[in-house]
């Protein structure tokens, strides 16, 4: 047994919701199968019920794995919940108030002042963009060359949302980005586990400090270059820079940049993920890519995809939404109660921390027959619309679901038309990748593949 946690436990109420409770190690609970091994700690949680309840040091951690009780954490009790400390303490010593991690009446500020970036006219507007960056990068490609094509996906997103949303080159930086960004978020889940206070005089605090200073400067200066040549280039930077508050007040420097910060990160990792295990699930399944392959060449004969293109390009989009349900970018999300309140069978008290497993829920036998089993058939319109809320939920749900979901979509479909009409990916390391859960689920050590030229762009 372990000692009780601080908070008291209250007893669940019997239901047709499964309640479960792992135990754990004295003082520490779980922590060391949460820092071992994460995903396993979430199926054991899904195997054993629809919301588990396991001791983590100081406090007990939910863990909901049914569709069912998504709406008491994500949709119905706002006002009970706020982000979990990871998110709220680590992830704000990189991304300060930004959308991601401001609460209360600063994020419905922050998400009414985005929105108009991301409404689907606008996300139309920056097709040609994503489409022409997707073409420059693989132009640059030669026949029979070796690519991670985990890290081409990154450094692609990056650059399409520097160029989207701030209008700014941040092609050259991505080394740089993609490198603190790394160490930012294996710091995030190592503090996760093991809350040491950010101030004490620890390498990895240095480390953390001089990843944020790297960040900055990339940041920094693209504020200062369009402070330095003001005007609405129709961009979020524009939005932001020109955004006045009642008092004709404007944002600060650094508000601007948590939010440049914020959109910067949560816009490029995410789906560099999704495009990484689309192509490695591609590369291991031949009659699929074959499909895709038929599929582009058909609907766009050596053509740049438009958006327009994109609805008679369907099998496209399935294989990217059946990639994200075997890994979704973001498996997890999590919440802190600040007052109590029930979500199904339990009562969740104030402090305590309840997640949401989504790869769990993505993976349940009863909701997806063979969950293990690549099949983009699962999306097809008519299977998605059969489907109830919150069966598939890789944007997450409820007023803070992912802002971008729209516009990842778009830039993922596009990415894939595009380079399956010029290149094929054979991999070359054994099949087995493992998925790394930092922040978001990685392939751990990238996707190396051999890039074979199919077709080369077509003249203007
Ligand atoms: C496949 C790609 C993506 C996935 C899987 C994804 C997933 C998510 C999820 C699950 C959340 C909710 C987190 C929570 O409940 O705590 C979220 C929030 C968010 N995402 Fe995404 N995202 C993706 C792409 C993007 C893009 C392209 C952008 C911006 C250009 C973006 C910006 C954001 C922001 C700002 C939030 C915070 C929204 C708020 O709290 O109001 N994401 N994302």
């Amino acid at each position: 047994m372990h000692p009780a946690p601080s908070s008291p436990a209250a007893a669940p109420v019997p239901g047709p919701v499964r309640f479960g409770e792992l135990r754990g190690l004295p003082v520490v609970g779980k922590l060391l199968d949460f820092r071992r091994d994460r995903l396993g700690l979430h199926d054991e949680c899904a195997r054993t019920g629809d919301i588990v309840r396991f001791p983590m040091l100081t406090r007990h951690v939910y863990c909901i794995s049914s569709p069912e009780l998504v709406p008491a954490l994500l949709v119905d009790n706002q006002d009970a919940f706020v982000k979990a400390p990871g998110l709220a303490t680590y992830g704000r010593a990189l991304l300060g108030d930004g959308l991601l991690t401001a609460e209360g009446d600063r994020h419905r500020r922050e998400r009414k002042l985005l929105a108009p970036a991301f409404a689907p006219k606008r996300i139309a507007a920056y097709g040609d963009v994503m489409a022409g960056l997707t073409e420059r990068m693989a132009a640059s490609w030669r026949d029979g060359q070796g690519l991670d094509v985990a890290a081409e996906m990154m450094h692609l997103t990056l650059a399409i949302v520097g160029r989207t949303l701030f209008d700014a080159d941040i092609g050259g930086d991505a080394a740089v980005v993609g490198e603190a960004l790394t160490e930012g978020m294996e710091f995030m889940i190592d503090r996760l586990s093991l809350p040491l206070p950010m101030t004490w005089p620890l390498p990895s605090n240095k480390r953390m400090a001089a990843a944020v200073a790297r960040l900055d400067d990339v940041v920094f200066r693209i504020i200062a270059e369009r402070r330095a040549a003001p005007g609405d280039r129709g961009d979020v930077m524009s939005m932001l820079l020109e955004a006045r508050d009642d008092d004709g007040g404007g944002m600060t420097d650094r508000d601007v940049r948590d939010e440049i910060m914020t959109l910067m990160l949560a816009g490029h990792e995410t789906t560099a993920n999704a495009l990484a295990w689309t192509w490695y699930l591609l590369s291991q399944h031949p009659t699929a890519y074959d499909r895709l392959c038929a599929e582009v060449d058909q609907v766009l004969g050596g053509r740049t995809p438009t958006v327009a293109d994109l609805p008679r390009l369907p099998w496209a989009l399935q294989v990217i939404e059946e990639a994200m349900r075997l890994y979704p970018p973001a498996y997890v999300t999590a919440r802190m109660a600040t007052r109590p309140v029930r979500i199904g069978p339990v009562e969740v008290q104030p402090r305590e921390v309840v997640m949401v497993t989504i790869r769990g829920i993505h993976r349940r036998p009863d909701l997806w027959p063979e969950p293990a089993v690549f099949r983009p058939d699962r999306f097809t319109e008519a299977a998605k619309r059969a489907r109830p809320r919150y069966h598939y939920m890789p944007f997450g749900a409820g007023p803070r679901i992912c802002i971008g979901n729209h516009f990842a979509l778009q830039e993922a479909h596009l990415i894939v038309a595009t380079l399956a009409q010029r290149w094929r990916f054979r991999l070359m390391q054994p099949a087995d990748i493992e998925p790394e859960p930092l922040v978001t689920l990685r392939p751990r050590g990238g996707v190396h593949v051999e890039a074979i030229a199919r077709r080369p762009a077509a003249r203007a």
